[in-house]
C-alpha cells in the first residue's frame, strides 16, 4: 500500500474491508483484460473504477459476479473464496449487479422485475407451494412489501404498473437498481449506472447512490466513465488502463496524478514504454 492510500483516520488498518480482490489475472485468447489488480473495498465504502474503454473495468465485474474465472489471484467476500464459484452461488452470498446494458425484462412491469429481483428470497417452489400454501403466501406478502419499500426509496411510484420497456430511459436504469437492491445484497456493483443519461437522470441518480450509502450504508463498486460524478460521489478510486491499476487513491489524489491524466488524454497522447 503506497502512503496516498492510508485513510487520513487511519481506521482502514482496524477495518476488515467487504472485500478483497488479489492480484488477479485474467487472460482470453492473446488478450490480457486484467493483470495484478488488487483493490479492496470497506464497510459502507462507495468505491469507483474509471478507465478508458477496453481498460477491463467491465472484467472486474464478470470476475467478482462469477461470470469469469481468472487465471490467478483471489476474490475474498467476507470470508468466503468467490473464484470457482458459479453467478447463482455469489449471488447468493450477498453481491447484486447492474449491467453496463439495461437487463431487465420489457414487457413486464415495475413491480414484477422487482419482484424477480428477491427470488433467492423465495424457498418454496411450486410444489412446496401447494403443501405449504400458508408459507409460501406469508413469503409472497413479504416479498411485495420489501418491493413496494424499494419503490418508495427510488421514486417509482408512478410507474410501478408500467411495462418498464415503455418508461424513459433513466428511468428503466433506476428500475435495474431496484431490482438488485431487492436481492437485500451486502454489496453493489453498478456497472456504468449514468451511462446514456441526460443531466437530470444523472443527477437523479446520483442522488439515490448517495441515498443507498448513507441511508442504507451498502458498500459498492461503481464503474463509470463520467470522471465527474466519479469525483463528486466516489471515496477512494482506482484508475485501469490495459488492464492494469494505474493508481488508487482518494479523488482529489487520483485526479492529480500525471499517470491518470495520460490515460485520459487518449491514445496520440499516450506514453508507450
Ligand atoms: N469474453 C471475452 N472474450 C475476449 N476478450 C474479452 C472478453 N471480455 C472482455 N474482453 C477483452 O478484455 C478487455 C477488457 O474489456 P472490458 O469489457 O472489461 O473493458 P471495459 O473497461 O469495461 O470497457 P468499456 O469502457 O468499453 O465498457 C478488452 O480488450 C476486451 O476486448
Ligand atoms: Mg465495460
Amino acid at each position: 500500500m503506497t502512503a496516498t492510500e492510508t485513510r487520513p483516520d487511519d481506521t482502514a488498518a482496524t477495518t476488515r474491508p467487504v472485500l478483497s480482490f488479489d492480484d488477479v489475472l485474467l487472460e482470453f485468447s492473446g488478450v490480457t483484460a486484467l493483470n495484478g489488480v488488487s483493490f479492496t473495498v470497506d464497510p459502507g465504502e462507495l468505491f469507483a473504477v474509471i478507465g478508458p474503454n477496453g481498460a477491463g473495468k467491465t472484467s472486474i465485474f464478470n470476475v467478482l459476479s462469477g461470470v469469469y474465472r481468472p487465471q490467478r489471484g483471489s476474490v475474498r467476500f467476507g470470508d468466503e473464496e468467490l473464484i470457482g464459484r458459479k453467478p447463482h452461488a455469489i449471488a447468493r452470498l450477498g453481491i447484486a449487479r447492474t449491467f453496463q446494458n439495461i437487463e431487465l425484462f420489457s414487457n413486464l412491469t415495475v413491480l414484477d422485475n422487482l419482484m424477480l429481483g428477491r427470488h433467492h428470497h423465495n424457498p418454496y417452489g411450486v410444489l412446496a407451494a401447494f403443501a405449504w400454501l400458508g408459507k409460501a403466501r406469508r413469503n409472497e406478502l413479504a416479498n411485495r412489501k420489501a418491493v413496494e419499500e424499494i419503490v418508495d426509496f427510488l421514486e417509482l411510484a408512478q410507474w410501478r404498473r408500467m411495462p418498464v420497456g415503455l418508461l424513459p430511459y433513466g428511468v428503466q436504469k433506476r428500475v435495474e437498481l431496484g431490482r438488485a437492491l431487492a436481492a437485500e445484497p451486502k454489496l453493489l456493483l453498478l456497472d456504468e449506472p449514468v451511462a446514456g443519461m441526460n443531466l437530470e437522470e444523472t443527477e437523479d441518480m446520483a442522488r439515490f447512490i448517495l441515498d443507498i450509502r448513507d441511508e442504507l450504508g451498502l458498500p459498492m463498486v461503481m464503474v463509470e466513465h463520467d470522471m465527474g460524478l466519479v469525483m463528486d460521489l466516489a471515496d477512494r478510486i482506482m484508475v485501469v488502463d490495459f488492464g492494469r491499476p494505474i493508481r488508487t487513491g482518494r479523488p482529489r489524489e487520483v485526479a492529480a496524478d500525471p499517470d491518470v491524466v495520460r490515460a485520459y488524454l487518449g491514445e496520440e497522447h499516450r506514453i508507450v514504454p
